[in-house]
């Protein structure tokens, strides 16, 4: 299997080589802080050793004996968390199952993953508790400082209804946290419960969790192998531990050109996926580029686009709007899985032109087309490439993601490991609601 790749020939027209060779040392030198942990931020440098860590690995045994009992008796399981503490989560298991997964024999009868805690919309919270009144379900709740509103709120909903449906006892044992090792309020409910219990390692951000229980515990629960998804992350280390140059390491080529691509004006990427699957993917990333970066006024907006879908709505913007953006494609190589179209004797629509085609490469055509327009159009493109979508090149793009994001928070100028911002909102709406002490 092919690693992934970074190509940026589409950006020479804004980026030259001579120009990201003068980068070089600098992203050499981000690398170089984000390996010593000299630098701002270093005290959640975690993730960058968590494929080879021998508690993942401990850990991932201890969950298998937790999943099967869970899974046994639960048609779904509830995933409580919010930004770093589900959407890790959430992109590998929406990337890997059925779009159509709802049906039991559509999953290969693995629980139906379901998520809460992400909002405060009150019909959602309705319309879950009337959908949990007709199948057996768990819940993971997920919160690392253990005193998030949106999942506590979400929390103490579906636990009574849990109690309500199967006695306390029962909704004890339906009920796995995953939380502070020693403190929070999360932890205390766990520890007070005896619920099954996962930690969350002190040194590692919500949004560089996934491969930690906050992202296995589900992922296995939904039937993925999280063995593969380590192996692809170790494999991605391994790359962006042993090369030092822009064209060996492709996550230093990534955190190189988007920083030149910001400086010389670009201020928006968009994350371009060809495929529905990877919707969460582009969440993620969102939250990964947009919390680690977006600070002291500086950072590039991170937006996404799904083709072919969003080239008849936000196609035209790319094309002649105002130019803001970089885009970064990712490509798959390969589909798990082919369909041709039909050829028809009536040919009534003209479409047999593409007769015993492969979607894929409709769909490549559509890319190619897409890129060919808006690198026309102004727009520079960098290509990421994946030989396919499954675990183990999900494990890859996550690493990737997330070394390049530290090596380019360390270029940009910013501390890319921590979220000051995020908690603006939070005390005025806790002044807002009457909580004591704000
Ligand atoms: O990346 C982050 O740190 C945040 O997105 C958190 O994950 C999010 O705010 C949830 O926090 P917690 O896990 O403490 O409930």
């Amino acid at each position: 299997m092919e690693t992934l790749k970074v190509n940026i020939t589409q950006t020479q027209q804004h980026a030259a080589k001579q120009e990201l060779d003068a980068l070089q040392p600098e992203v050499l030198s981000a690398r170089e802080h984000l390996l010593k942990g000299d630098a701002a931020g270093n005290d959640f440098l975690g993730w960058v050793d968590l494929p080879i860590s021998g508690t993942v690995s401990d850990e991932l045994s201890r969950m298998a004996h937790d999943v099967a009992t869970l899974s046994k008796k639960s048609q779904a399981l509830v995933v409580i968390g919010i930004g770093g503490s589900y959407l890790g989560a959430r992109m590998v298991i929406e990337a890997l199952q059925s779009e159509f997964a709802l049906m039991p024999e559509v999953r290969g009868n693995k629980p139906c993953i379901i998520y809460a805690g992400h909002t405060l919309g009150e019909d959602y919270y309705t319309q879950l508790l009337a959908y949990l009144d007709h199948v057996d379900y768990s819940v993971c709740v997920i919160s690392k400082s253990g005193t998030t509103t949106e999942p506590a709120v979400a929390f103490r909903l579906v636990k009574r209804h849990l109690e309500q449906k199967y006695g306390s006892e029962e909704a004890r044992q339906r009920i796995v946290a995953i939380t502070d090792g020693r403190r929070g309020a999360l932890h205390d409910i766990a520890k007070q419960n005896g619920y099954p219990s996962y930690v969350i390692p002190d040194n590692v951000g919500g949004r560089f969790s996934v491969l930690t229980p906050v992202g296995t515990f589900p992922i296995m629960m939904a039937g993925f192998d999280t063995s593969r998804l380590l192996q692809g992350a170790r494999d991605m280390r391994a790359i962006c531990l042993d090369n030092n140059t822009l064209d060996t390491n492709p996550a230093l080529l990534y955190a190189a050109i988007r920083n030149l691509l910001y400086r010389k004006g670009f201020k928006v990427e968009m994350l371009v996926s060809c495929q529905p699957n990877l919707r969460y993917l582009a969440e993620w990333w969102k939250q990964l580029y947009g919390e680690s970066e977006g600070k002291e006024h500086k950072g590039l907006l991170p937006h996404s686009l799904s083709i072919t879908t969003d080239l008849h709505s936000m196609g035209q913007y790319m094309q002649q709007g105002e130019r803001l953006m970089m885009e970064t494609m990712l490509r798959v190589r390969h589909p798990n899985t082919t369909i041709s179209v039909p050829s028809d004797d009536q040919n009534l629509d003209g479409l047999n032109y593409l007769a015993n085609r492969n979607l894929t490469e409709i769909n490549d055509c559509a890319a190619e087309g897409t890129i060919q327009a808006h690198v026309d159009g102004g727009v520079p493109v960098v290509e990421i490439t994946v030989d396919k979508v499954d675990e183990y090149t999900l494990g890859q793009l996550i690493y990737f993601f997330e070394f390049a994001c530290g090596v380019s928070g360390y270029t940009l100028g910013v501390n890319p490991f921590d979220q000051p911002g995020v908690e603006s909102y939070k005390r005025n709406m806790f002044h807002l609601l009457g909580k004591p002490g704000f």
